[in-house]
């Protein structure tokens, strides 16, 4: 067992964790919306206005933030009058970047929004940059916000919808250095000008426009785009996936050794230091921080399961995905000053999914219980604090142990705590200055006895947070916590 101390303030909070960091993305893209979500008004399997209800109760028990929709790749070929009307006149479109098949445009706009009511959640949709016009993205924010009388509100109501939505974050491309047009970031930046312009605000619908952003760690593009178009966004994009091998040789999501699961963690311990130097040059022309870096799409990215479309990105979802959760949410509250929303890729059935389904089956995956354990974190103030933590070494190669993170909300301060060891317990000291641990403590984990812990159809509760109760006071305001190898733990503290 090795040894780690942690000092929290809990008297010394440094600002806010946006909820909207606990965003999700959905795309047209194999599984997610199609089966995933909507199976139609007419299916047999119950739903609400087709969206079928287990899958959808189970997402209400996040409170998921906000929603970004329709892609991703996507976006830019998705042409929105083709989603609107009587879907029986829908035209129907090939998916060309994801598995060639039919798009019959049955869940468009409408269908969109009436997800997010159900959810409670706010929309996030991002336009058509590279195979659209500045018409069409402009007459869509028509379409959805104008509230009077206008050839696309008119058309909006006679398609059923009378009052215009409200739509705050709205995306302006996506990708634009790869699938949204290949396009160089200085020919982006002046594209970016020009569509922003003419996707207004009416009424009292402010949007949030966000930028497409860079790839990664291509800082060039952050620099071009801050210097030249800063001043017309309130969002730069940021997109990065953890994979184990790199894109031409992706390997499995389970099936991994160590030295896959040591390579994974260490991956997403990368995220700190892209925020880092993508912040840099946004502190350079926005030192106010007035523009938010979100980082809507991120996550784990393998081969798809064997037998499956590979154009589906259907993978499996083990422990290891939950500690690349758990990780990636301390590094975005760690750098909540500037990152105001996240979106994990993908809500259900793609890349690093909440929820897996077959037919009308459906299961509840690892990451999902971190978004729900972790769902204490939303709008809570994140809290200063010190951390000494032994090194996890593998091959010569070494990261941090354990990854904490303190937040306060209504006078409760919630901890959480991912052991990255799939091998060693840690005996973690806490100091809690400022609140003690007299009050009242109850605790949560998610862990496994393997690493590739995963649910199944057959099994799915296999893996499930547990109650913790290794901890215990010791002097002086401390609590002596014990967590185990491979395990994300969250504390609740009651002063
Ligand atoms: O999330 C899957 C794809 O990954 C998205 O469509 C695209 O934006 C990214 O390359």
């Amino acid at each position: 067992m090795t040894k780690a101390s942690v000092v929290i303030n809990a008297d010394v909070a440094l600002g806010k964790i946006d909820r909207n960091i606990y965003g999700q993305f959905a795309e047209h893209l194999g599984r997610c919306i199609y089966e995933g979500m909507w199976v139609g008004e007419d299916s047999e399997m119950p739903n609400i206005d087709g969206i079928r209800k287990d899958v959808l109760q189970a997402l209400k028990n996040l409170s998921i933030p906000v929603l970004r929709w329709p892609g991703g790749c996507f976006a830019d070929e998705y042409h929105w009058k083709d989603g609107v009307g009587p879907r029986e006149g829908r035209k129907r479109m090939v998916n060309t970047h994801w598995g060639g098949v039919i798009e019959n445009n049955h869940f468009g706009t409408h269908e969109f929004f009436r997800l997010c009511e159900l959810l409670e959640t706010e929309p996030y949709i991002c336009g058509n940059v590279g195979s659209g016009s500045v018409q069409e993205m402009s007459e869509w924010v028509e379409y959805m916000t104008f509230d009077g009388e206008s050839p696309m509100a008119k058309w909006r109501q006679e398609n059923g919808q009378e009052k215009p939505w409200k739509l705050k974050y709205f995306g302006v491309g996506n990708e634009n250095w790869g699938c949204g047009g290949n396009m160089r970031a200085e020919y982006y930046a002046d594209e970016y000008r020009r569509y922003q312009t003419y996707s207004r605000n009416y009424g009292d619908n402010k949007l949030f426009k966000i930028a497409g952003g860079p790839n990664i760690d291509d800082y060039h593009w952050t620099e071009v785009l801050m210097r030249e178009a800063g001043r017309h966004m309130d969002g730069l994009s940021l997109h990065y996936y953890t994979m184990e091998g790199g894109w031409e040789n992706k390997q499995p999501a389970l099936g991994f050794d160590e030295s896959g699961w040591f390579e994974v963690m260490k991956k997403s311990l990368y995220m700190d230091e892209l925020i880092t130097r993508h912040t840099t040059i946004m502190d350079k022309y926005d030192p106010e921080k007035r523009v938010a870096l979100i980082v809507d799409e991120w996550g784990t990215w393998f081969l798809s399961e064997p037998g499956t479309n590979p154009g589906f990105l259907y993978q499996q979802n083990s422990l290891r995905d939950a500690l690349v959760a758990g990780l990636h949410l301390h590094i975005f509250h760690k750098h909540h000053e500037r990152v105001k929303m996240t979106n994990i890729a993908q809500m259900v059935n793609v890349l690093q999914a909440m929820i897996l389904t077959e037919g009308d089956k459906m299961l509840l995956t690892p990451t999902y219980h971190v978004f729900e354990m972790f769902k204490v974190h939303q709008d809570a103030e994140v809290l200063q604090m010190a951390v000494e933590t032994p090194n996890y070494e593998l091959n010569g190669d070494s990261i941090p142990q354990v990854s904490v993170s303190a937040s306060r909300k209504d006078g409760v301060v919630h901890i959480s705590l991912c052991n990255v060891s799939p091998t060693e317990s840690s005996s973690v000291r806490l100091d809690l200055r400022g609140i003690g641990a007299d009050g009242q403590v109850s605790g949560r984990v998610l862990t496994a006895d393997s690493m590739e812990a995963h649910n199944t159809f057959e099994q799915p509760e296999n893996i499930a947070p547990q109650e913790f109760n290794g901890f215990e006071r010791g002097e002086n305001g401390t609590l002596n916590v014990e967590l185990s190898p491979m395990s994300v733990t969250v504390l609740t503290i009651k002063g």
